[in-house]
């Protein structure tokens, strides 16, 4: 009976995947020590927020993470994509690790001279290889989805910035990525417009989207996140049950963030 239940535990154990895997991520600039010693895991399915004050290194970790910045040391999993600071990364390792891990940032970042359908078309034919046809087809459902089935022929300019940033989701997702890495979503939205990005953001959750956002939307945390990270000075100084954090931040750091961000 024991042995059983044991089998069952590891078993149970072993059918969680980690869709993100970071080990002692590392990164300077110049003499600035960035990020020391990161390290995270994210199971499948779940969604994690990462908090913490203004230059602690969250936006520089989640870059690290699809090698928009090139960490120093340490190692980064992502999907069985294994990437490791201290050997030569190959073009084909450095492709499939991008494509596995799509990137939301605060500004959008999408292409000013190309109509939103090319937007979301483009990185498919470029990344994925689809044909115009496909990709359109992908970008059209995409668009749909979001409400803004109407906006494919216009430029990005012509769109409100909640509006841009579900475009930028949806060309994120078009690309079918594993794991979605968010910077600061909302931001740069007034918060009316954030909360249509956010609507659709636990909506992906919901769909059992595997999710890490850097975020100051501490309902959003609280609320939809399974796993709250708290980083301060380039080091992650708490990490845990969202709820259980915020009603008792076991760090005078987190205990001081919070404070500033519920007081805004
Ligand atoms: N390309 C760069 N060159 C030099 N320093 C940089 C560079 N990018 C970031 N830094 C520095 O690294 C530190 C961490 O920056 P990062 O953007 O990761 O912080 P953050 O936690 O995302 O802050 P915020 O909440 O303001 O977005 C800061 O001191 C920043 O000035
Ligand atoms: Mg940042």
């Amino acid at each position: 009976m024991k042995v059983e239940e044991t089998t069952m535990t590891q078993n149970a154990q072993t059918a969680v995947k980690n869709v993100v895997q970071v080990r002692n991520l590392a990164k300077s600039y110049g003499p600035l020590t960035v990020l020391k010693d990161v390290s995270l895991t994210v199971a499948e399915g779940t969604v994690t927020a990462m908090i913490g004050p203004s230059g602690a290194g969250k936006s520089t970790a989640l870059r690290c993470m699809n090698l928009l910045e090139k960490p120093d040391s340490g190692e980064i999993i992502i999907d069985g994509h294994v990437i490791n600071a201290g050997k030569k990364i190959s073009p084909k390792n450095l492709a499939e690790l991008r494509r596995s891990a799509g990137m939301v940032f605060q500004h959008f970042n999408l292409f000013p001279h190309m109509t939103v359908l090319k937007n979301i078309s483009l990185p498919q034919e470029r990344v994925l290889g689809r044909s115009r046809e496909e990709a359109n087809t992908k970008s059209m459902e995409l668009l749909r989805r979001m409400g803004l089935a109407e906006k494919a022929d216009h430029y990005p300019s012509r769109c409100s910035g909640g509006q841009q940033q579900r475009i930028a989701i949806a060309r994120a997702l078009a690309l079918e990525p594993r794991v979605m890495l968010f910077d600061e979503p909302t931001s740069a939205l007034d918060p009316e417009v954030g909360v249509e990005v956010l609507e659709v953001m636990k909506e992906l959750a919901a769909e059992g989207m595997t999710m890490v956002v850097v975020t100051h939307e501490m309902s959003f945390a609280a609320n939809v996140s399974n796993e709250l990270v708290v980083m301060a000075d380039g080091s992650i100084i708490e990490k845990g049950d969202p709820r259980e954090i915020m009603s008792d931040p076991q760090h005078e750091r987190t205990r001081r963030f919070l404070r500033a961000v519920l007081e805004r």
